[in-house]
């Protein structure tokens, strides 16, 4: 890791959890990795990662293999705020949004940060109006664009898939009900643009918004926002919805 990288790291973590906070947070990390020197977690590891590669082969899919950000093939000056590609654990959806009021028909799914499209294809066992991942690496791109026409093969219950190359903070959203889903893709700047975005939307329309964020390490930003509800706050997941939703 380069000088500059490690710097920005820092002060990243600063901004989100203060001086004492980054100390105590890096001792954690520190720990973390002790722990997984020890034989029995670094198994348990393995097995997980195994396992996820084997979904994988069973879907047909192509979405385990984790890719970083040295990596990315992007021309987007928001290179520098972006989190590496790492897929979303193989979670139930319907179970997941089960509590909530949600009309799949007058619904679009959008992933910002798509990367592979695991999420798309989770989301596809849902009805939704449309299911959009917005990717700003190339690379992912074309990978997800193959995984999509590979789970189109299956009976899923969402017609129309698309994976679009683009930043997320200059994407427009489409005039439908909203279910956003991240999966801690990018840091504050883009995250801040994105918030910008929905304010407007908000203003705009009177269309529904839910806001689905796993590892939500800005979480903080989305909690200000008065016309959204808190459904969930938990440290790897938080809900919000638009308060007439
Ligand atoms: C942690 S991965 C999540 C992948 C996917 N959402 C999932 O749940 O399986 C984060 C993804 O966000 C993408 N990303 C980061 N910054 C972005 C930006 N500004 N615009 C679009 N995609 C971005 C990365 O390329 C990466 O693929």
């Amino acid at each position: 890791m380069k000088i500059s990288q490690i710097k920005y790291k820092i002060e990243k973590s600063i901004d989100i959890r203060g001086v004492v906070g980054s100390f105590l947070y890096a001792l954690k990390v520190l720990k973390k990795k002790v722990l997984m020197i020890h034989p029995t977690k670094r198994k348990a590891l393995e097995k997980m990662r195994q396992e996820d590669f084997e979904l994988d082969k069973t879907y047909g899919l192509d979405t385990a293999a984790i890719v970083s950000t040295d990596n990315f093939n992007t021309d987007s000056e928001n290179l520098k705020y972006a989190t590496q590609y790492q897929p979303i654990s193989w979670i139930d959806f319907e179970k997941l949004l089960a509590p909530y009021n949600i009309n799949y028909n007058t619904t679009s799914f959008v992933d910002l940060g798509s990367g592979k499209g695991r999420s798309l294809f989770l989301a596809a066992s849902l009805p939704f109006k449309r299911i959009i991942g917005v990717e700003f690496d190339k690379n992912l791109v074309a990978i997800a664009e193959k995984n999509i026409q590979e789970f189109k093969k299956y009976n899923i219950k969402a017609k129309y898939i698309e994976t679009i190359c683009q930043d997320a903070a200059k994407y427009q959203f489409p005039e439908t009900d909203l279910l956003i889903f991240m999966y801690n893709p990018f840091d504050k700047p883009v995250m801040e643009k994105v918030i910008e975005s929905v304010i407007k939307f908000y203003d705009q329309h009177t269309n529904s918004i839910m806001i689905v964020y796993f590892n939500p390490v800005y979480g903080n930003l989305w909690k200000k926002q008065h016309f959204l509800n808190v459904l969930k706050d938990e440290s790897n997941l938080q809900i919000y919805a638009t308060k007439q939703s």
